[in-house]
């Protein structure tokens, strides 16, 4: 009978991961990868992430089940990091996820068991994910034009020409701030516009939440959020712990659905408890537990601070330098973008035969689509990659 299945096409970034690794070049650099990375090219674990194991192997007496939607704990702190205290606690239903994936699947699950017929609309370019598991999941999917690529920045009027096809009971994906893959953010006056727009048509906000303080900061990256959260009838949030707080493999997430109606929210809250059930039962707790030990211990909350925001002065300091060599090489300012750029990646724009250029003359790897993950870079190679940039035509 397994005959009968046809084999999913194979993930581009694990094929280019492959040949990367296969590509003997001392000098190649990775950017392909969507991990964060230090100077040395290690995605290391965070020192308040290494004390809270030892205090939680210490502490630790069991490891039976917990609840079908995780610790009530690890909600607490998830909301108050999230949403910052915008919105009542008794407007808000959670549930611990198996990473920002598992949180967007659910969001996109939700919609279609409130409504099949409605579409969910995605940016282009997004996140491959969103649209392959909506595909999977059999739903309606529409485009929004995200992204200008000859300003490398956001195609604003071309989003809400789009968007005016939007029905009541539409769904929207929107990335809280880092946009993947461009790097290219709604400004918060742009972000306004849109919210207004939404509500007249009803249309329902999914915010992708991945990338919290990789941006311009904890509060500041969630200033968009909070704002929808507080002004629309229903916000579902697909929050992620993966990068803020390094813990990829431990796949911590969180649903956050915020009702205005509180009778609504009992209704969600059986829901997500559901959902989860149908897919995994329990959701994995280890990750959960530390964010949980950090979040709610002043030390362990300081040092985490710091070290995220290392991370995030890091990633600027990088797109500077880069855009600055860039200008110096080329005596113009036409990669000022990088600067601007917030996260780990950039779209630079580059054609699929620059892309390959890049990769097989200069052994630097970006994604097909031309993105780059600006982590892949340190001070000794940024000179590099600019004259790489220069030389493929970029
Ligand atoms: C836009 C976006 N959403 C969600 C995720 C999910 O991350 P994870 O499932 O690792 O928490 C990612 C990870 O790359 C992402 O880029």
């Amino acid at each position: 009978m397994f005959e009968s299945l046809t084999a999913p096409p194979p993930d581009k970034i694990i094929q280019l991961i492959q040949k990367f690794r296969e590509d003997p070049r001392e000098q190649k650099i990775d950017l392909g990868v969507g991990v964060y990375k230090n100077a040395s090219g290690i995605t290391p674990v965070m020192e308040a992430v290494k004390e809270a194991e030892l205090r939680l192997w210490n502490s630790q007496t069991t490891k039976t089940y917990t609840s079908l939607v995780g610790e009530i704990g690890f909600h607490e702190v998830m909301i108050k990091l999230i949403l910052g205290g915008s919105i009542p606690r008794d407007n808000i239903a959670a549930a611990h996820t198996a990473g920002g994936t598992g949180a967007v699947r659910m969001a996109f699950e939700i919609i279609k068991l409130a409504s099949p017929e409605s579409s969910v609309w995605i940016s282009n370019p997004s996140w491959p994910n969103h649209r392959a598991i909506l595909k999977f999941i059999n739903m309606n999917i529409r485009e929004y034009s995200y992204f200008d690529r000859d300003s490398r920045s956001v195609d604003f009027s071309g989003m809400m020409s789009d968007l005016k096809d939007a029905r009541p009971g539409d769904a929207i994906v929107l990335h809280g701030c880092c946009h993947n893959p461009t790097g290219s953010d709604l400004s918060y006056s742009q972000w306004e516009e849109l919210a207004e727009f939404l509500l007249e048509r009803k249309v329902i906000p999914i915010i992708d939440f991945a990338y919290q303080g990789f941006g311009d900061g904890l509060d500041e990256d969630a200033k968009n959020l909070r704002m929808i959260a507080s002004k629309f009838p229903e916000t579902l949030i697909a929050g992620s712990c993966s990068k803020n707080f390094g813990i990829y493999r431990e796949r911590t997430g969180i649903m956050l659905a915020v009702v205005q109606e509180n009778k609504t929210k009992s209704v969600i809250q059986s829901v997500l408890s559901s959902l989860n059930r149908l897919s995994l039962s329990f959701p994995p707790d280890h990750g959960a537990r530390l964010v949980t030990m950090i979040l709610n211990d002043d030390e362990l909350s300081v040092l985490w601070r710091e070290e995220l925001e290392a991370t995030r002065k890091n990633l600027q300091d990088l797109r500077v330098r880069l855009a600055g060599e860039l200008r110096d090489l080329t005596g113009s300012d036409r990669f000022g973008f990088l600067a601007s750029h917030k996260g780990m990646f950039s779209l630079t724009g580059c054609s699929p035969e620059q892309v390959v250029t890049m990769r097989e003359k200069h052994g630097i790897y970006l994604v097909g689509d031309s993105r780059i993950n600006v982590a892949g870079l340190n001070e000794d190679s940024i000179p590099q990659m600019a004259r790489a940039m220069v030389n493929s035509g970029m």
